[in-house]
């Protein structure tokens, strides 16, 4: 199989960081859905609340977008009138998924430049929009699959999101879960393709490689997949790239690429600072988790040694832990969040540990396949 290389111009190895142009934070995840109206409620389940809205009351006569936040993470919620939109045939193809991950930027045409000329593809030059609130630039690069990346420099804007957005009234039936802030996005590209999107985030980004993780590492009986981490400014911001591997069975990324119809966001891992409480809340709303097997529960004590949490809690609500040299961490990952069995949640509490989890891949990944099993995609 030939493998697409991405062209490399520097000489940095992949574990060197490039400071090509400031990123302070995740600005915003925006989603494409089916019914934006009602996918606030699932979120607000998640304690988001709604906080500004742009569609036909604001003379947007192409979508409605609902913004909704907790903490330090927004989620843009967007759904097209028209069924000739781009948005439309998008949501037809791809079902609810990711369309757009923007980073906040100090300057937008550094950000814009540096990557476009490093390689990345174009979407939307700098542009600036102003309301009342001030101004705010934005430009798009394409990234995997129909992904993009847009850079928002928003440095003295003070409206409720984004000019053309009117802020909605506090919705107070929303109670925050404890979610604070995005730690990582990960994505799904195709067999062969990782290596590409990890050149293409060092080379454009100027991002460094954290760590990768081979299919020697990540396998269970049935399938596998190879993860390589990306990361810039001390790790604040991670994108982890999966590819599938060869298997005996399909692996999970493999039926995430059937479903979504190509590479995409598999999950957002959503920091909390009481994993415990957060997970228990969510799982009182409604909201389903993978569960692996008791046994891991048996042994966890011994693997993991000394944890301020209480075992029997992690137990009964299934949180994974693991532990590195620096510390550990707990995590939990979601059932699908729409009815294709594409992006999924993970809720991650970190206790020094700045890895991933990788002694949970085994567990987790027998338990996905169960549920893989389940729908006939094993
Ligand atoms: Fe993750």
């Amino acid at each position: 199989m030939a493998i697409q290389e991405f062209p490399r111009t520097d000489e940095r190895s992949l574990e060197e960081e490039a400071d090509l142009f400031k990123i302070n934070a995740v600005d915003h995840i925006e989603l494409w859905v089916g019914n934006a109206k009602q996918s606030v409620y699932y979120w607000k389940t998640w304690g988001f609340k709604p906080i500004a809205y742009s569609g036909l009351e604001t003379a947007n006569r192409r979508h409605a977008s609902w913004v909704v936040e907790q903490n330090q993470i927004r989620f843009v919620l967007s759904t097209s009138y028209s069924p000739h939109d781009e948005m439309a045939a998008h949501h037809l193809l791809h079902g609810d998924g990711v369309k757009v991950i923007a980073l906040e930027v100090e300057d937008i045409k550094a950000a814009y430049h540096e990557t476009t000329t490093r390689g990345a593809k174009g979407v939307q030059a700098p542009t600036e929009a102003q309301d009342e609130g001030g101004i705010v630039r934005t430009a798009i690069i394409q990234g995997y699959g129909q992904t993009l990346f847009k850079f928002v420099e928003r440095s003295d804007y003070s409206g409720a999101f984004l000019p053309g957005y009117k802020a909605l009234p506090e919705d107070r039936t929303v109670i925050p879960t404890g979610l604070e802030a995005i730690d990582h996005i990960v994505g799904n590209v195709e067999l062969g393709k990782m290596d590409y999107w990890v050149n293409w985030f060092h080379q454009t980004m100027g991002f460094r490689q954290i760590v990768h993780y081979d299919d020697k590492v990540i396998h269970t009986e049935y399938s596998a997949l190879m993860s390589k981490v990306m990361g810039s400014g001390n790790g604040r911001i991670k994108f982890p790239i999966n590819e599938p591997a060869k298997g005996r069975k399909k692996s999970q990324i493999e039926e995430f690429l059937d479903y979504y119809l190509g590479p995409g966001v598999q999950h957002i891992a959503l920091l909390t600072d009481d994993i415990v409480a957060t997970v228990r809340e969510l799982k009182n709303r409604g909201l389903e988790f993978l569960r692996v097997p008791q046994a891991y529960y048996d042994a966890l004590p011994e693997r993991i040694g000394e944890i301020q949490e209480n075992y029997a809690d992690i137990a009964e609500l299934g949180i994974l832990a693991d532990r590195d040299d620096e510390g550990y961490l707990l995590q939990i990952f979601s059932k699908p969040v729409q009815d294709r069995p594409t992006m999924f949640m993970e809720v991650i509490q970190r206790r020094g540990a700045r890895g991933f989890g990788v002694g949970n891949f085994k567990a987790l990944f027998e338990s996905i396949e169960i549920e893989q099993a389940r729908r006939g995609n094993l």
